[in-house]
C-alpha cells in the first residue's frame, strides 16, 4: 500500500488510522516497525516531515536512513527504475519528498515496498491526513461530524491546496478555498467544494488554514505573487469575519508578516504548534497501518 495522493485513502481507512494515533502519542520505545529499514530522499528542505518521520520511525522500533541530496547514484543519472528494484532488496519502506510529483509515481512504479510522499509539487497528503485529526481534536467533533464544520482556506492553490481539496470531497466536507482568480485550480471538484475569490466567504469559518505564497521551487515569482495575493493576507482584520472561536492553521513554515501576520500566527486562536506536534503521531499511526496492510 502506498500513500501518493490523499485519494488513495479512503474515509473508512483514515477512520481506521485516526483510531491508532491515541497510542502512538507517547515516546515509549514500541516494537511495531522492529526490523523495518525506511529509506528517507528529501530533494527539497524540510523540518516538520523529515524529523517527525524520523522520530517516529525510531520510536515505533525501525530504523530511518536518510538518501538526502548526492548519496544516491540518482544524481549522476542512475534511473529511478535501476534505484528502485535496489532499494526493494534492502529496505523495507521508502518515504519521498521531491521536486517533480512524476518522480514519485516512477518510484512506486519499481517499488515492491510501500512508498509515502512527504511533499511533491502535487500534493502533501501527510499534512492533511494529520491537520484533520487537529480539527477533530480542537474542535471535538468525530470523522463522521467533520462536515459540520466550516474550513476555509485562504491563499495559492498550491500542493497543500489540492491535498486539502480532495481530502474534503473524500469527507463531504463543505468547504471553500479563496485563490485569486488566477491562480484557481482547473479541475472540476464535487459540489462540496467551493472556489472563490469572495475573501467575505471566510464569515463564520470554523477553521482558517493558510499556507504560504511562494512554495519551494517558485522563488522567482516572489514580487509577482506578493503583490497579488496581498488582500489575502490572515491578518486581525480579515479573521474578524470567521467565527471567534475558530482556529487558525498553518502548515508551517510560515512567512511571517507575509500570508499571515505575527499576531494572528501567535494569536489565541493558532493552533499551529499542536498542528505540527501532530505530525509526529498520525504519521506514526499511519506507518503502522501501511505495514499491517504490506
Ligand atoms: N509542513 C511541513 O511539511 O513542514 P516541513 O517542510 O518543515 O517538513
Ligand atoms: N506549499 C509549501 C509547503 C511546505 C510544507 C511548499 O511546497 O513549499
Amino acid at each position: 500500500m502506498n500513500l501518493i495522493s490523499i485519494k488513495d485513502l479512503t474515509k473508512q481507512q483514515m477512520k481506521e488510522i485516526y483510531n491508532l494515533v491515541p497510542k502512538y502519542t507517547t515516546r515509549e520505545l514500541l516494537p511495531e516497525l522492529k526490523n523495518k529499514y525506511i529509506g528517507l530522499i528529501f530533494e527539497k528542505p524540510s523540518t516538520r516531515t523529515r524529523i517527525s518521520f524520523e522520530v517516529g520511525i525510531l520510536q515505533l522500533g525501525g530504523f530511518p536512513i536518510e538518501l538526502s541530496g548526492n548519496q544516491l547514484q540518482v544524481s549522476r543519472g542512475e534511473s529511478i527504475k535501476d534505484t528502485a528494484n535496489m532499494l526493494n532488496c534492502y529496505l523495507d519502506g521508502l518515504i519521498l519528498r521531491v521536486n517533480k510529483h512524476e518522480t514519485i509515481l516512477e518510484f512506486a512504479k519499481y517499488s515492491k515496498i510501500p512508498v509515502i510522499n512527504a511533499l511533491s509539487d502535487k500534493e502533501h497528503p501527510c499534512q492533511v491526513l494529520s491537520d484533520i485529526y487537529t480539527i477533530m481534536q480542537f474542535k471535538k467533533v468525530s470523522l463522521e461530524e467533520i462536515n459540520k464544520i466550516k474550513f476555509v482556506y485562504i491563499g495559492d492553490a498550491n500542493n497543500v491546496c489540492m491535498s486539502w481539496i480532495y481530502i474534503c470531497e473524500i469527507l463531504d466536507m463543505t468547504s471553500y478555498f479563496i485563490i485569486p482568480k488566477k491562480y484557481q485550480p482547473n479541475e472540476k471538484f464535487k459540489n462540496n467544494i467551493v472556489i472563490t475569490d469572495d475573501i467575505t466567504m471566510l464569515k463564520d469559518a470554523d477553521v482558517v488554514y493558510t499556507d504560504v505564497w511562494i512554495s519551494m521551487g517558485q522563488e522567482k515569482e516572489r514580487a509577482k505573487r506578493i503583490k497579488r495575493f496581498k488582500p489575502y493576507q490572515v491578518n486581525s482584520k480579515l479573521l474578524s469575519l470567521a467565527k471567534p472561536n475558530c482556529i487558525v492553521m498553518h502548515c508551517l513554515p510560515a512567512n511571517r508578516g507575509v500570508e499571515i501576520t505575527d499576531d494572528v500566527l501567535d494569536g489565541k486562536n493558532s493552533v499551529v504548534i499542536q498542528q505540527a506536534e501532530n505530525r509526529l503521531y498520525v504519521q506514526k499511526a499511519l506507518l503502522v497501518y501501511i505495514f499491517s496492510k504490506y
